[in-house]
């Protein structure tokens, strides 16, 4: 075994740290503050070839590995959670999907664009009675000769409204069940797709999650990804992956939470002393040190076996399950070794904090990973 990264791995990892510090991180609380994304952070992600990490250079990708794309998102998750969710969300929910069952002429137009960072990318399964039961969706495609026509309404959708490219799932079977859903491209701007209601959040407040609207919309059939019935397949093996870049979105928020409570108990001096002196502080940063360690050997495991061509959902439900909860158990123990301090917004622990609840929720609620786990021990 070899726990460590390659000179690749070690100099991406630097790159994006860099880019994180110096321009991500001095408007993270901002934005955080007033809800608002930032188009030109994800510009200059584009311009370093982080919007296309592991595809191949002829589809403007950088040839990288998942190893370095979960990387890319622990550094910019970091220093701001809503930018580390946007970058998983393009790739591994929107463009994966494409690399993996595109045709050539969609890999050549969709996925060049979303890795090259022309465009931005979404996913949308959610809807308002089916989240957890993501078979039991209600959005309809009907087919009508050279298209689909879709109608229904899609909510929770990530990097909603700002992207450009949208994978959409919708039943061309309503009586089939999850064998009638189908997966569609669906872009910005064509007629009867609109953005509806967007989400005033907790937490990742810099990251757009919108409603989407499908009235009529006409989506023409090159646009149906892979075959007629085969959606819930391609949404779920979609979500094998993205689970591993939300834990390690929630590696990073607990790693920058660490950072700063470690920081702050050297510093802070109470009865004559730095706080970091008692024990009860101490034992503190060592179990956040632990669990982030723990967390981040999974993540890099389950990426490690999608780079080697091995099976990783289970290992990726693995990771997202327990990075997800040692974010929340580290985020919250941050703000506690701040004290008063930690929970004002002069600090940013707090932000980490509300942040580290969404990787319980998204992309799957922590209960549905142990029920996907269970399921593939037991079957
Ligand atoms: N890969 C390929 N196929 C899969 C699969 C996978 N990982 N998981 C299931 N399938 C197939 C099954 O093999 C089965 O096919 P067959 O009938 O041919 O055998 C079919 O799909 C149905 O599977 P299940 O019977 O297991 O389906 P289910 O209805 O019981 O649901 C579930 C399973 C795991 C609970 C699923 O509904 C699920 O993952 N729910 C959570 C939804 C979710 O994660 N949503 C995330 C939205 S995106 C998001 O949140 C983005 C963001 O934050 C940024
Ligand atoms: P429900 O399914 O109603 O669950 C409610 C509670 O019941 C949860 O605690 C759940 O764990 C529990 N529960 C449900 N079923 C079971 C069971 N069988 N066993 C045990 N417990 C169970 N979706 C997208 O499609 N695209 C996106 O880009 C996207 N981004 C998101 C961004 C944000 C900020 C949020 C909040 C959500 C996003 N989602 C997105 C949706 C997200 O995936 C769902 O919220 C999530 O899957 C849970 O669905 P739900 O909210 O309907 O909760």
């Amino acid at each position: 075994m070899d726990f460590q990264l390659n000179e690749e791995q070690e100099m991406l990892r630097k790159m994006v740290r860099d880019f994180a510090l110096n321009d991500v991180e001095p408007t993270a609380a901002e934005r955080d503050e007033e809800e608002r994304f930032d188009r030109g952070i994800f510009d200059k992600m584009a311009e370093l070839g982080l919007t296309g990490i592991p595809w191949p250079e002829a589809y403007g990708g950088i040839g990288a590995d998942f190893v370095s794309y979960v990387i890319a998102v622990e550094e910019l998750s970091r220093v701001c959670a809503s930018t580390g969710v946007t970058l998983s969300a393009h790739l591994s929910l929107a463009s994966w999907p494409i690399y993996k069952y595109g045709n050539e002429e969609q890999k050549k137009t969709f996925l060049y664009r979303l890795a090259t960072g022309e465009a931005l990318g979404a996913y949308a399964l959610s809807e308002p009675g089916s989240g957890s039961d993501a078979g039991s969706m209600k959005t309809v495609a009907q087919k009508d000769g050279d298209a689909y026509i879709l109608n229904g309404n899609k909510v929770w959708t990530t990097n909603g409204g700002v992207a450009d490219i949208y994978i959409v799932f919708a039943l061309t079977d309503p009586d089939a069940g999850n064998k009638g859903i189908s997966a569609f491209i669906v872009e910005k701007g064509m007629d009867g797709f609109t953005t509806g209601k967007k989400e005033k959040k907790l937490g990742i407040r810099s990251s757009p999650t919108t409603e989407l609207i499908f009235d009529n919309c006409r989506v023409p059939k090159e646009n149906l990804l892979g075959e007629e019935g085969q959606g819930f397949k391609i949404a779920m093996s979609t979500l094998d992956g993205g689970r591993n870049g939300i834990a390690a979105q929630a590696v990073g928020i607990a790693q920058g939470a660490l950072d700063a409570a470690s920081d702050y108990a050297k510093e802070r001096e109470q009865f004559g002393k730095p706080i970091a002196a008692n024990q009860g502080i101490s034992f503190k940063l060592a179990d956040m040190a632990t669990d982030i360690e723990a967390s981040r050997l999974l993540t890099y495991q389950a990426a490690w076996l999608e780079s080697e061509g091995k099976s990783y959902g289970k290992a990726s439900a693995m990771s997202k399950l327990f990075a997800g909860d040692a974010a929340m158990r580290t985020t919250t123990e941050a703000v506690q070794v701040f004290g008063g301090y930690g929970y004002t917004k002069d600090y940013p622990v707090e932000r980490y904090m509300r942040d580290a609840k969404i990787t319980q929720i998204y992309e799957g609620t922590n209960e549905i990973q142990r029920l996907v786990i269970g399921r593939m021990l037991t079957k």
